[in-house]
């Protein structure tokens, strides 16, 4: 049977569309799922033109009970994969789904992360420091915000002159190219891949 990858996103999900154009016609592992906190988030569009089932989610079901647990464990899920998923992951899950959390976080942990470093926030406050590089991280997720043990890194130079966009264009190239093949990677070192 192949490996089976859950995606949690909760906007645009470009990270969310790589993965799935990697996984799409892979032997040995699929998408089965995406799953979101936000009705509207792009992502769903995307895991619909791939035919991927989808499910969304509120506060109370997330934090108050224990149906997406057993919605990933029915789908029999092998790793779960937060490409811009802005909530905290609850007990529950971390327990269900020990060493198979990952996480994506466009820069160089352990600077720059924590809870309200997202999106633009991290990129301003890089810049805003002056630091002469940036990059991606991928990590295991545990109960804080972007503190679990890092799996990789990829970094770019901030040349004179690089904006907002240009540092976030960098960035998210990077992550593009990295994130479906470290995806890949872990599953191949999980047993029976
Ligand atoms: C990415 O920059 C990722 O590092 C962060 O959220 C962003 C998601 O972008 N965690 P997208 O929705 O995949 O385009």
């Amino acid at each position: 049977m192949k490996k089976r990858i859950a995606i949690f996103a909760s906007g645009s999900g470009s990270n969310a569309q790589k993965i799935m154009e990697h996984f799409k016609k892979h032997n040995e592992a699929e998408v089965a799922i995406v799953l979101t906190n936000n009705p509207d988030a792009y992502v769903l569009q995307r895991a619909d033109n791939f035919e991927i089932p989808t499910h969304v989610f509120d506060r109370y079901e997330f934090y108050k009970t224990n149906s997406v647990v057993n919605l990933l464990k029915s789908l029999e899920i092998d790793i779960i994969v937060l490409a811009g998923f802005l909530w905290l992951v609850p007990e529950n899950l971390l327990k269900a789904f020990p060493n198979k959390i990952i996480n994506i976080h466009p820069a160089l942990l352990p600077k720059y992360g924590g809870k309200g470093m997202y999106g633009d926030n991290v990129h301003k406050a890089v810049l805003a420091n002056g630091e002469e590089e940036s990059g991606i991280t991928i990590h295991f997720v545990n109960e804080h915000f972007d503190e679990g043990e890092i799996i990789h890194q990829s970094r770019f130079k901030i040349e004179k002159g690089d904006d907002l966009e240009m540092i976030k264009f960098k960035g998210q190239q990077l992550e593009h190219t990295h994130f479906p093949k470290v995806v890949e990677s872990l599953l191949k070192k999980m047993k029976s891949f």
